[in-house]
């Protein structure tokens, strides 16, 4: 393949860029020219192209977001629209595509590879739940984002002695909340996975501040039933009494900006390389590097992106046992 290019689509993560610019240096290195697609899919279909050279992805390691930006784009979803892509690469004379994506975008890069197109997936998503990676681009970072808001909310609740209810993203999978709540130690971690009625958590603050906790943190996924509006009412309204007072915060779009980890910039710098690699030989064509016990491996993209990801035994164990 004499050109390849790059595309990152869906929700941004830090670490997008280290994977950009690795696939970039890489690419030149076996001596193939650079494309970066802006604007995700949506100016894929639109044929956004810019040239990526050594120089245009110098200093970008450490920075969040993407800088080729991101769109969710419906029209992707389209036979029409990812036809219109297809040509838009013809016309480019693009031989190969590298995707960097979360499971819809994946779904997406399937469907383009069904047409023709020869390309390989990379994995980022903060909510951790892709299917055929240990881990994906992205979840360090907002672990530590998370990690450090949370310590910080710690120092207030425990001054005043509050309950906090900390919801953290995760729309399907409980991953970021389970995990974060182990490393915070939180009292109580509420996930999709795991449906618990709002009197289990006035339970749980209630026994904190009989045993002479000076706070009580609730780590709440996005995803979780019936939700966070729902458990801030039910606890407010005479189930808390004489217990902790009670605070929410959202901590929203916040975990999915900032400069990436050093396991990120890594984790990002082999996937983009070894994605590069995979789609020159032709070894990795139609499907998505994956970390398999440290190991970077590959699997197909139909595989990848129709299984869930079942969350982990170990950690539902631990914070079972210790988030109390
Ligand atoms: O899938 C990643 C994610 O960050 C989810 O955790 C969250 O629910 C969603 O994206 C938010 O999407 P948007 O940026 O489109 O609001």
């Amino acid at each position: 393949m004499k050109r390849i290019a790059v595309v990152t689509s869906g929700g941004d993560v830090p670490g997008l860029n280290a994977a950009i610019r690795a696939v970039t240096r890489a690419a030149l290195a076996y001596g193939a020219q650079v494309l970066g697609v802006q604007r995700g899919y949506e100016g894929l279909i639109e044929g956004e192209f810019i040239e990526l050279t050594s120089r245009a992805v110098a200093g970008v390691l450490r920075q969040g977001g993407t800088m080729l930006g991101t769109s969710r784009s419906e029209r992707f979803m389209t036979d029409a629209g990812r036809r219109q892509a297809k040509a838009q690469l013809e016309r480019a004379g693009v031989e190969g595509l590298v995707v960097i994506g979360g499971n819809g975008t994946l779904a997406g890069a399937h469907e383009l590879f069904k047409l023709g197109v020869p390309l390989v997936g990379v994995p980022k998503t903060i909510d951790n739940d892709q299917y055929g990676t240990d881990i994906a681009i992205g979840v360090d970072t907002a672990l530590n984002t998370i990690a450090d808001a949370v310590g910080r909310i710690k120092d207030t609740a425990s001054s005043h002695r509050r309950a906090f209810l900390v919801e953290v993203m995760g729309r399907h999978c409980g991953y970021l909340a389970l995990a974060s709540g182990i490393i915070c130690g939180a009292e109580m971690v509420l996930i999709p996975e795991q449906p618990a009625h709002p009197s289990a958590v006035a339970a749980r603050i209630i026994e904190a501040n009989r045993i002479g906790k000076a706070h009580c943190i609730i780590i709440v996924a996005e995803g979780w039933k019936p939700g966070l509006r729902a458990l801030q009412q039910y606890l407010t309204t005479d189930h808390t009494e004489e217990s902790f007072d009670i605070r929410e915060v959202v901590l929203g779009h916040v975990q999915r900006g900032g400069t990436p980890t050093a396991f990120d910039r890594l984790l990002a710098t082999r996937m983009g390389v070894r994605a590069v690699e995979a789609l020159l030989d032709g070894s990795g064509i139609g499907q998505m590097v994956g970390l398999h016990g440290g190991q970077l491996g590959l699997v197909p993209l139909e595989v990848a992106t129709s299984c869930p990801k079942p969350l982990s035994a170990e950690l539902m164990r631990i914070g079972e046992m210790l988030c109390r």
